[in-house]
């Protein structure tokens, strides 16, 4: 389409300006309908109907014609302006429709799809058999007392008849805090104090299940925290008979009814006389195997009658009355029950070792 000069050399008649109009929306209008996105046709619309658009530049030789003819050329302009304006509107809508339902589509909701399954957590094995150790615990009528996990050096040894120096305590090394009196427990042992202050001199039964620390190589065999289950009874008249039924008792509700016990002498600063509880191993019944190291039995706990001294510190006269302890690991003991070979697993974090159980 020639650019309009505007100049009087070439006046544009009539017939020749209507014949562009013509060609112009011929043009405008050709494959329109088959524009898929909105910027060709507002491309296509600023072609045609922009300021320095077609019809525009068209218009400019109205200025060639008489005053009739120029109203006729202009009515027919405003003709061919508004059909074209309907057609990219028309397009636009037919465009905006086709993204709409493509949206909707895409964005379909089926109200019939079962739910994504959420995966459920579990107690953790170690938990799980210290709640296991517990309830056995409170079945026999034992009730659960709950101890910090951060002590004094008073309570964590010095109560429990090992002042400082003590040889003992080179067994627990611990975490300290800044303040060197204050560490975090090496096991659940200084709660005994603290139940016995608080109950003294009432008789008692209770088990203090929790957290303990301790300043290690890790291991194979030893972590540097892991759970105790603490249990103490004091009253009158508690003999080591009473020590020796009771946890044999608990061995079997733990083990199975047929499960052998036999204590063998140890050494603990707060109990005496103290003694480790094994039971027969339950992997070869006796005969000796790689989880039993070949001597037919597994150590299960310490134990020992209350040290007259730690029976003192917590407030209990020593000569009339007396008492049992014993402490236990409920790590170690879901070791031997599940043949786990390694205790660094339960705080590894494999959930591979995790499912499980
Ligand atoms: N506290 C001891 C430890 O961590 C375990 C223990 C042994 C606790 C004998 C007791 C006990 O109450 O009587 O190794």
């Amino acid at each position: 389409m020639a650019k309009g000069q505007g100049s009087q050399a070439e006046k544009m008649p009539k017939a020749a300006q209507e014949a562009r109009l013509t060609e112009i929306e011929r043009v405008a209008l050709d494959g329109l309908g088959d524009l898929r996105d909105l910027e060709a046709v507002a491309e296509r619309a600023q072609t045609f109907l922009g300021r320095n658009g077609e019809m525009n530049r068209a218009l400019e030789h109205l200025v060639d014609l008489p005053r009739e003819e120029r109203a006729e050329v202009g009515r027919r302009a405003n003709e061919v302006k508004g059909r074209l304006e309907h057609a990219f509107a028309a397009q636009r809508e037919a465009i905006e429709a086709r993204l709409l339902e493509g949206h909707l589509r895409e964005e379909a909701v089926d109200v019939s799809l079962p739910g994504r399954p959420i995966g459920r957590g579990r107690v953790h094995p170690a938990n799980r058999t210290l709640r296991q150790i517990a309830d056995i615990w409170a079945e026999m009528g034992f009730a659960i007392y709950l101890s910090r996990e951060v002590e004094t050096d008073e309570f964590n040894f010095g109560l429990l008849n090992m002042p400082p120096h003590h040889p003992a305590r080179d067994q627990w090394d611990t975490f300290y805090t800044t303040d060197p009196q204050v560490l975090l427990r090496t096991h659940t042992s200084p709660g005994q104090i603290h139940v016995m202050r608080q109950r003294a001199p009432a008789p008692i039964r209770v088990v203090l299940p929790g957290m303990c620390y301790r300043y290690e190589q890790v291991t194979a065999r030893s972590e540097i925290q892991f759970n105790q289950v603490e249990g103490l009874a004091v009253g009158q008249r508690i003999t080591f008979a009473d020590l020796k039924g009771t946890l044999t008792a608990f061995a079997r509700r733990l083990f199975g009814a047929q499960v052998a016990t036999r204590f063998r002498a140890a050494h603990f600063p707060f109990t005496e006389p103290s003694a480790e509880m094994d039971i027969e191993c339950f992997v070869c019944g006796g005969v000796g195997c790689v989880v039993c190291k070949g001597t037919g039995w597994l150590e299960v706990l310490g134990c020992g009658m209350v040290h007259p001294t730690v029976l003192a510190n917590g407030g209990y006269d020593p000569t009339r009355f007396s008492g049992f302890a014993f402490g236990m690991g409920p790590e170690r003991l879901t070791m031997l029950k599940h043949r786990i070979e390694d205790i660094r697993y339960f705080w590894g974090n494999d959930l591979r070792f995790l499912e499980q159980f």
